[in-house]
């Protein structure tokens, strides 16, 4: 018999059927009743065990986590919570999980433990519905950009330049560590090395993406980025995943409102693909909400805050006027933030999670960052002192998006590296850009975990990727 998958099977399994089933056993309760998921759907098939013509042995096998091949006769469910069950006629060990050893038990485990069990974790309900969320929301982000006309373009991981120009970048050589060939000064001679030069994994696509957009006009990019940035924190990953879409002809309002407008559709995307994972996660973030202090709980519940900023504008300020907003805030007054807020600090997370979640209580798309916080690349405002920036805060998460318009003139992005010492030998290519045809254009980046974190509602970056690099975290 051909197997059936669990999803398909409940959604359109016929009454007197006769289906093959593979999957592992959640649970199974006197002697009798198998909840078998097989990854396909958040929810279990029930198969029923006819315990008294089933072999001793075999029942005892039936453990958590055993891996099964069951054959048998879909019936209409004589429990609630299912529509349709199977009576097992035929049942095949395909391997044991001796329930002494596996670590997992069918109970709720904190999900810090669970993260020492990356391997086994997908077996709980909650990893597997945001690892199936994660991977609508992927699907969406081509779809979307698809749909729109854009080219996926793929950038080189392995890069010689800094794009963001903060220097966390991760050093990539075969260089035997111990004993590297030197210069005459004592310097490890990168001239020696694989590529002739140093090398890091990338921080970014954007400056390769800038050279799509310039010729193919909407390209993005979906890849994995690498920073050593030493950033313990329930948001920060030293190897995270990001979209960069980079447009000709855009200005800054065309930008945000694509990031707008994709955010939107992924939203809607994930909440039409994952409704049953979604509603186990409600539950989840509500459970989970229950157990904080009233001032830090979210007022809605996460399907209701999903539809909320799919259906409402996001409100657009520039930094100045936000800086504004928080000195006239009553946790500035009362010396309630842990940093200083002054025209030229960097938002910390206090901050831009105020704008979001007590002042505006909606998405906010910060503009006209100041120059010395920001990248080189940025295109400069006339005032001087100002940037084209944009970032997008997000409740809960702070900054999910960021993005800008790019400096077109060749002059004025050539004074900008030599200010903040980005050196133009390695990106002379990237220079050319504005010398060749150059033209406005804009993108930004979306930290895919990010927006999987605001979209499952969980509360740690760890738990929404499936193998999480962090500061002496690589495990698996
Ligand atoms: O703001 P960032 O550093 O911007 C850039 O890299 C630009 N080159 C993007 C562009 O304009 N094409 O990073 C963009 C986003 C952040 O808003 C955040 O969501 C995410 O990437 N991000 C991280 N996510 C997880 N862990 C980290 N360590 C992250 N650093 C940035
Ligand atoms: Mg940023």
């Amino acid at each position: 018999m051909k197997r059936i998958k669990i999803k398909d099977l409940l959604a359109h399994g016929e009454v007197g059927a006769k289906v093959t089933v593979k999957g592992w056993i959640r649970t199974f309760r006197s002697n009798r009743f198998i909840a078998l998921n097989d990854g396909s759907t958040i929810n279990n098939l029930q198969a029923v065990v006819d315990f008294e013509n089933t072999d001793e042995d075999l029942l005892k096998r039936l453990t958590t986590s055993a891996a099964v091949a069951i054959d048998g006769e879909v019936v209409e469910s004589q429990g609630k919570g299912q529509s349709i069950e199977i009576v097992v006629e035929k049942i095949e060990i395909l391997g044991d999980a001796d329930p002494d050893e596996y670590p997992l038990q069918p109970k709720r485990h904190s999900l810090e433990f669970l993260r020492e069990k990356a391997h086994l974790r997908p077996r709980t309900q909650v990893m597997s519905a945001v690892y199936r969320v994660r991977n609508a929301l992927a699907y969406g982000i081509h779809k979307f950009f698809n749909e729109k006309g854009f080219l996926y373009m793929h950038t080189p991981i392995i890069t010689g330049s800094d794009a963001e120009g903060a220097g966390e970048m991760f050093r990539v050589t075969n260089f035997d560590p111990l004993n590297p060939p030197k210069t005459e000064d004592g310097e490890v001679d990168y001239k020696e090395d694989f590529f002739g030069k140093a090398v890091n994994l990338s921080v970014s696509g954007q400056l390769e993406a800038e050279v799509g957009a310039m010729s193919m006009g909407e390209v993005y990019t979906f890849g994995p980025t690498f920073r050593a940035e030493n950033s313990n924190t329930s948001r920060h990953l030293a190897e995270f995943w990001m979209i960069e879409p980079e447009m000709a002809f855009y200005d800054l309002d065309d930008n945000m409102d694509l990031a707008e407008e994709m955010i939107k559709y992924l939203i809607d995307f994930a909440m039409e693909q994952c409704p049953d994972d979604l509603k186990f996660l409600d539950q989840r973030y509500a459970q989970e909400q229950k157990g904080k202090p009233q001032n830090e709980r979210s007022d809605l519940g996460l399907l209701e805050r999903l539809d909320f900023v799919s259906k409402n504008d996001f409100e657009r300020l520039t930094y100045t006027e936000a800086i504004e907003v928080l000195k006239r805030s009553k946790p500035f007054k009362k010396g309630k933030f842990k940093y200083p807020v002054d025209w030229g600090i960097d938002l910390q997370s206090e901050h831009e999670r105020y704008l979001v979640e007590k002042e505006y209580k909606k998405p906010v798309i910060l503009t006209d960052y100041p120059k010395d916080i920001k990248s080189f690349y940025m295109k400069q405002n006339d005032d001087g002192k100002t940037v084209r920036a944009m970032d997008v805060l997000f409740p809960g998460i702070g900054e999910i998006i960021g993005g800008s318009q790019r400096e077109e003139s060749y002059d004025k992005l050539l004074t900008r590296m030599n200010e903040m010492g980005v050196p133009q030998e390695e990106l002379w290519w990237y220079l050319e850009l504005r010398k060749f045809g150059t033209a406005p254009h804009s993108g930004f980046g979306l930290g895919f975990e990010r927006i999987v974190l605001f979209v499952t509602g969980m509360g740690n970056i760890r738990d929404v990727i499936p193998f999480p690099r962090a500061p002496k975290s690589a495990e698996f």
